[in-house]
């Protein structure tokens, strides 16, 4: 097998790369959410300044087999590089994903990164860790540890509006003080400072496993060059926040409407700031901004969530929605020696 960096602004190229991603991140699984093309070239081409997308194409007799994907994140977390390998499924099983593997790990450590983070969807039916699936024993047999289990969960659109008007009712009381906005697309000028902290700080506020990592700083820059690139991928946000009294953004929730993917919706961040808990504001920002997106797009879809198992608080609120489980994902962490 030949490795080679991709040149996503090559069509052909591009279009090889995708389709055996396509077919390895699909088979076998009913609740798999791939990248469309158009979103994977607007990801690949897009300048951001947080993150650096490094993917590979591994050929043989010209055609792509397996593919590799390095992520340096150039903000914060410099010792980490996220990094994930498929190999088609008609091709799996003659030593190409262990190849494509030790190609992208090395990229990674040339970056200078010392730790490894991937992750591997398993069922959900079966253990967090994913043993005896055979993605997670691969990464497992090449010196992989198991950090942290998260669960898909999934809500079938439209959801019942009466159902989610009564909890957004039971929440009101706890919020009075609070005032809700919403906004479609970019995050309006003035709020940008604070919510670019807010979401800067779901990394560490969310549970995550025994890798540490930093919070991000989300500066108008970041954020704009990442809206740049969300539309170049055809992507829409819909967005709540909650307004303390003094006019602080304490809390938010959004959804993304993937144009290219008609029939997903994903639920993305939902965070509270820690003073200001037990204000149901992960509830009210979430049933609002959801009974939002119903009303501007009605259409039947799947809505796709993911929250790490030990976070019984957002699972909670995901369970009073309607959501149910679907898969695991597994995250596995590897130090380079
Ligand atoms: C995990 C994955 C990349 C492996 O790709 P691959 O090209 O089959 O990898 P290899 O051939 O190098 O090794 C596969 C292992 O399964 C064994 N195997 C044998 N026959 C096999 C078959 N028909 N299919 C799959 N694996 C087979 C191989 O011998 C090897 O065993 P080992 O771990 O004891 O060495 C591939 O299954 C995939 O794309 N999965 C989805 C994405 C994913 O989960 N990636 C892992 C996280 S980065």
């Amino acid at each position: 097998m030949l490795i080679a960096p991709l040149d996503a602004s090559d069509d052909e190229a591009l279009a090889g790369w995708h389709a055996a991603y396509l077919a390895a991140d699909t088979a076998g699984r009913d609740h798999a959410t791939p990248w469309m093309l158009p979103e994977m070239r607007a990801d690949f081409l897009g300048e951001r300044t947080g993150e650096q997308f490094l993917p590979f194409a591994g050929y043989v007799d010209g055609q792509v087999v397996s593919d590799g994907l390095v992520v340096l994140h150039r903000k914060e977390n410099l010792d980490i590089a996220s990094l994930k390998v498929w190999t088609h499924p008609s091709r799996r099983g003659v030593g190409y994903g262990s190849a494509m593997l030790e190609h992208v790990t090395e990229v990674a450590r040339d970056a200078g990164r010392t730790v490894l983070s991937t992750e591997v969807a398993v069922p959900f039916d079966g253990p967090a860790d994913g043993a005896g699936h055979p993605d997670a024993d691969f990464i497992v047999r090449r010196g992989f540890a198991f950090d942290i289990g998260d669960v898909v969960r999934v809500l079938d659109l439209p959801a019942d509006r009466d159902r989610l008007r009564e909890l957004s009712a039971q929440a009101a009381p706890y919020h009075t003080d609070y005032t809700l906005r919403r906004f479609l697309g970019p995050v309006p000028d003035d709020i940008l400072a604070q919510f670019g902290e807010l979401i800067g700080s779901l990394m560490t506020e969310a549970p995550s496993g025994e890798l540490a990592r930093d919070g991000e700083t989300m500066d108008e820059e970041r954020i704009r060059a990442d809206e740049r690139v969300f539309e170049a991928s055809g992507r829409t946000k819909y967005t709540t926040v909650a307004v303390a009294p003094d006019g602080d953004v304490v809390a938010y929730s959004e959804l993304v409407v993937p144009r290219h993917d008609p029939l997903h919706v994903y639920q993305w961040g939902t965070l509270v700031r820690p003073a200001h808990r037990g204000h149901r504001l992960g509830l009210a920002t979430k049933a609002h901004n959801l009974l939002w997106l119903q009303q501007e797009e009605p259409g039947p879809a799947t809505l796709v969530t993911m929250n790490a198992e030990v976070n019984g608080h957002m699972i909670g609120v995901n369970e009073a929605l309607g959501f149910r489980p679907v898969e695991r994902l597994a995250e596995f962490a590897k130090r380079l020696g």
